[in-house]
């Protein structure tokens, strides 16, 4: 008999069908209030589910008893509670490798944008307030051989260290749990302390996960630490900032200007400090959303998932602890 499926985020054709081959399928297109009441209504037979954008919460799950496989599409995984997942040996996977040049794309698009005001700029032409060629008042500032400070050397930091060393001549330093000879000698990238950073680089890019460890990471202290003509990206996830005290510190010239992907809040809210500031490029959450990566990401979580459903380990299990677990009752 097949195995129940709750995908919570319509696929393309081709994965549907795939789907539909090997799963019974309850399909919540839209997690408004009347989707996730079919959510609520569907999960005690939910043997695999398959989505993104929810908090999987204990108490979502505790109406799932036959849950066995969450399938994030996804690299980040902060809207699972792991601990509760691997405690009931329900395997979680992500998509990771697949997101991870696209997002880096999208961070320098906004190392671009922020340094060459371009969204400013571009408005101020649409606006019809282009009279004369512009003066130091609308100058940017150099990208190409300026620091570039990346927070959390993962993947997408790597590639992002990529496109500076490569592309823009830029020295990279960067900070992470421990020193990375290999991208070390791959950039000529330095080492640096969370303090030491901060204080050196031009672009301060985060590309962590939210963890425990790194919720409020960059608060009053580390703003601080910034000089005035330092840029602040982040590609990584709002609540690794302490979103007043980056308003705080654009509000008081204490940075030159920010590009976020993420917020704090998210959809941000229309009202925020932050879109008052001309010196903030805000993008809602687009990392990794083209066309060809959100495919290539929904293919990754479909095979994660049927793998799983079959017994298999999926390729990009994030809790081992659950996979163990569930051999050793086997
Ligand atoms: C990810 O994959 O984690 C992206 O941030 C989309 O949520």
């Amino acid at each position: 008999m097949k195995k129940h499926l709750v995908l919570y985020k319509k696929l393309s054709p081709e994965l549907m069908t795939r789907l539909h081959e090997h799963t019974d399928l309850t399909l919540i297109e839209d997690l408004g209030p009347a989707g996730l009441k079919t959510l609520r209504q569907a999960l005690p037979k939910a043997q695999g589910l398959l989505g993104a954008s929810l908090r999987l919460d204990a108490e979502l799950l505790d109406l799932a008893p036959r849950l066995e496989a969450v399938a994030s599409v996804s690299v980040g995984v902060d809207n699972y509670d792991i601990d509760y997942l691997t405690r009931r040996g329900i395997l979680l996977s992500n998509t990771p490798d697949v997101l991870t040049e696209t997002t880096a794309d999208t961070g320098f698009a906004l190392i671009l944008a922020t340094a060459r005001r371009v969204v400013e700029l571009a408005n101020m032409v649409r606006a019809g307030q282009w009279h004369r060629n512009i003066g130091p008042l609308h100058f940017g500032s150099d990208v190409h051989g300026k620091t570039l400070g990346i927070i959390g050397m993962g993947r997408i930091g790597e590639a992002l260290a990529q496109r500076g060393h490569a592309g823009f001549g830029m020295p990279v330093i960067y900070h992470s749990n421990s020193p990375k000879p290999a991208v070390e000698q791959r950039f000529n990238a330095r080492y640096r302390s969370l303090e030491q950073l901060l204080q050196e680089a031009d672009f301060i890019c985060l590309t962590l996960p939210l963890t425990a460890q790194t919720q409020g990471l960059i608060g009053p202290r580390e703003f601080a630490l910034m000089r005035p003509q330092s840029i602040f990206i982040n590609i990584s996830r709002g609540k690794v900032v302490d979103e007043a005290a980056l308003i705080q510190a654009l509000q008081q010239q204490r940075i030159r200007a920010a590009g976020l992907d993420v917020f704090e809040r998210e959809p941000l809210d229309h009202h925020s400090p932050l879109l008052q500031l001309p010196n903030v490029v805000a993008t809602p959450h687009i990392g990794s959303a083209t066309h060809e990566t959100r495919e290539a990401m929904a293919r990754c979580a479909v095979d994660n998932l049927l793998a799983a459903l079959a017994g298999e380990r999926p390729a990009n299990l994030v809790n081992e602890e659950a996979w163990q677990s569930r051999r050793a009752r086997a």
